[in-house]
């Protein structure tokens, strides 16, 4: 979306990695493998055909939010449930999903809105995807249980553009679910109605951000709001929204269900509940693992089926691209949870665990997550615009043995000066990979530099 460059030559060299890189992505597996620990969205879930309303029934599906309407839960009841589940975003940020929801301006009197964001479009996580392709039927019942809490009576997922097949599967679960009457007028009878859509976006990476997404969502070009105002008072239309990650809303049935405090429980302090990972890279068996919060990373890494043809952990992305890299040495030691990646150096973003071998070169690898942003950027703000540009080839120019030791210096100030300068988070998510790379492989870089190669040996 930004403007182009007079550097056409060095462009496509850059646009040919990238395409290389994808590809090389393996085919993941879906959720249908005996490999999940305790899950909660995956339950029972063993075969394509179980995405259907009668088979979601089988597996207790809608009984939470009977409960809720039968059983007359209060909305207070239902926020302090979510709260006390210890339930943090699963969108990228963390934030505590039972707060975000106590912002919502109950008492509002005018139109509010529930939205889900199913964009996933950042490298590395496929999860949303999988849920909404085989379990849609816990997300509308996730967001029916939200707007009840929040007073809301119309939502909308907002689904990635370039992903038919999902939101067909979730059009389809929309009608089954209006047609048992779980959604629209009166819901099982109650004072409570909820009108809910699918939307199919653009598939645009920015339009995952909450204030783009709802600019699109308004038919307008997808691109991030200042803030605030934040959406819980000005949103979609202008009026008081709440926006919740896809994997966030299809954990809250089992909360309801089995309470709060039992989801904390299987996580740990601060992380309740499962996690779905997305693992990729270098692995025997890339997919999607459901697991608690607090396993360790080698368990994860073990899951996946180790290492690929023997090869050894050079590093692994634990986040989503966006994210700090991490040195095989901390990863090993490091639990999956939000505040044990913080602590190591990283973040847990959306869950997207990329794990590169000792054939990978930092170098190139940086190289093809710098093109991604500065690809994606939506131009609004310069810093954004024009430094994830001059990130890119910069690192072109090392990787392509062009590099020099001024070029070294300047890449980790022009990331320090994007970071947080920007409108919304695009900005630091193209700074971050670059101070990370270069803070534990700057030798890499440096060798690139002084010899015009790669130290790595596949590439020597
Ligand atoms: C550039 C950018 C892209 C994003 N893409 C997504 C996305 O695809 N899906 C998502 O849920 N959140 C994405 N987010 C985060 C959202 O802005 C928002 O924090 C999230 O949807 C809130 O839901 P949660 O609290 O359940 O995590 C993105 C943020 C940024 C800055
Ligand atoms: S940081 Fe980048 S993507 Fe975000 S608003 Fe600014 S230019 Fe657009």
């Amino acid at each position: 979306m930004n403007s182009r460059t007079p550097e056409a030559k060095e462009e496509n060299v850059g646009a040919n990695d990238f395409r290389e890189a994808l590809t090389d992505v393996r085919v993941q597996e879906t959720c249908f493998h005996d490999r999940h620990i305790t899950p909660q969205i995956y339950a029972g879930l063993t075969s394509a055909a179980d995405w259907s309303i009668k088979a979601y029934e089988a597996r207790d599906g809608y009984q939470a939010l009977r409960r809720i309407l039968t059983e007359g839960l209060t909305p207070e009841q239902v926020i302090a449930e979510v709260k006390a589940s210890g339930l943090r975003g699963r969108g990228g940020a963390g934030f505590p999903t039972g707060l975000k929801w106590s912002f919502m301006p109950r008492q509002f009197p005018g139109q509010k809105y529930l939205v889900c964001n199913s964009d996933e479009g950042e490298p590395g996580t496929f999860k949303d995807r999988d849920i909404l392709r085989y379990n849609p039927h816990i997300v509308i019942e996730g967001m029916a249980i939200a707007a009840y809490a929040m007073g809301i009576s119309v939502g909308y997922n907002y689904i990635h553009g370039e992903i038919w097949d999902a939101y067909a599967r979730f059009e389809e679960a929309l009608d089954e679910a209006r047609a048992a009457g779980y959604l629209g007028e009166s819901i099982m009878g109650s004072a409570f109605s909820f009108q809910l859509h699918a939307f199919h976006g653009y598939g645009a990476y920015i339009c995952g951000e909450e204030t783009a997404l709802l600019e699109s969502l308004e038919g307008k070009k997808g691109q991030p709001r200042f803030k605030p105002p934040f959406p819980a008072s000005f949103g979609l239309y202008g009026k008081p929204t709440t926006i919740n990650n896809t994997e966030t809303f299809a954990a809250v049935p089992w909360i309801i269900r089995n309470g709060g405090p039992k989801f904390l429980e299987v996580g740990k302090p601060n992380n309740g509940g499962t996690k779905i990972f997305s693992v990729s890279g270098d692995v025997e068996r890339p997919g999607n693992y459901e697991i608690p919060l607090g396993t360790p990373f080698a368990k994860l890494l073990e899951l996946a089926g180790g290492m690929r043809g023997g090869h050894k952990l050079k590093m692994v992305i634990p986040g989503g691209s966006s994210m700090p890299v991490l040195p095989a040495e901390i990863m090993m030691a490091t639990d999956m949870d939000y505040d044990s990646i913080a602590k190591a150096g990283s973040m847990l973003g959306s869950g997207a665990v990329i794990v590169m071998n000792e054939t990978r070169c930092a170098v190139k690898s940086l190289l093809r997550l710098s093109y991604f942003y500065y690809e994606e950027s939506c131009g609004q703000c310069t810093p954004c615009r024009e430094g994830t540009g001059w990130l890119w080839r910069i690192v072109d120019r090392i990787e392509h043995g062009k590099g020099t030791h001024d070029d070294l210096k300047r890449l980790g100030e022009i990331a320090e000066n994007i970071q947080g300068r920007t409108i919304c988070a695009l900005g630091d998510a193209a700074a971050m990979p670059v101070k990370a790379f270069l803070k534990h492989y700057w030798s890499e870089f440096e060798h690139h530099v002084e010899h015009k190669h790669c130290m790595v040996p596949s590439y020597v």
